[in-house]
């Protein structure tokens, strides 16, 4: 089976529409961000990468009058279902292995509790870890992360020395969950 590469999951017409709304510059850091952790922990790396890029790609819009409603979007979010769901028929268009797609979306639907009525901290799998500390990491006060700007070039080159660096240091033997 072809590898699918994050520059042809970035580049998909369902991608560029999606991401949009959580920023592009968040999605890219934190796969960044979420391969750095997965290279400590052990964890497999194209996996970590993936979910983390696809990890904010089911958000709505939550704008009234031209701003953002947290309020809003407190109550009645739920991008993490929307982007496993979303990022499952993405992968599997794109054809990837249908494991890993199943494991990617899984690791979207749980890489925030905040749309659940309990936590699922102590549950957590080492890949849900990495793309949860690593979406932390990049988070920035009052949600700004989501607009600080990157554009397509910088996020596509970003994405290309990111997908080396997976190839270069991905072990085959590493546990896919
Ligand atoms: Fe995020």
């Amino acid at each position: 089976m072809k590898r699918v590469t994050l520059n042809e999951i970035f580049n998909h017409p369902i991608t560029q529409k999606y991401l949009q709304r959580s920023g592009i510059h968040h999605a890219v850091s934190t796969a960044e961000q979420s391969v750095t952790l997965a290279e400590q922990q052990g964890v497999d790396l194209d996996l970590a990468a993936k979910s983390a890029l696809l990890h904010d790609i089911g958000h709505y819009e939550w704008y009234k009058d031209g701003k953002w409603d947290y309020e809003e979007y407190r109550k009645h979010d739920i991008h993490a279902i929307k982007g496993a769901e979303r990022s499952h028929k993405l992968l599997i268009r794109l054809g990837e292995n249908k494991e890993r797609a199943k494991t990617i979306s899984i690791a979207i639907l749980l890489h925030t509790d905040s749309y659940l009525p309990f936590s699922i901290e102590s549950m957590r799998t080492p890949l849900h870890d990495v793309v949860f500390r690593a979406d932390e990491m990049e988070e920035l006060p009052g949600g700004a992360h989501h607009y600080v700007e990157m554009d397509t070039g910088e996020a596509n080159e970003r994405l290309a020395r990111l997908e080396e660096r997976i190839l270069q240091n991905q072990d085959p033997k590493r546990s896919i969950s």
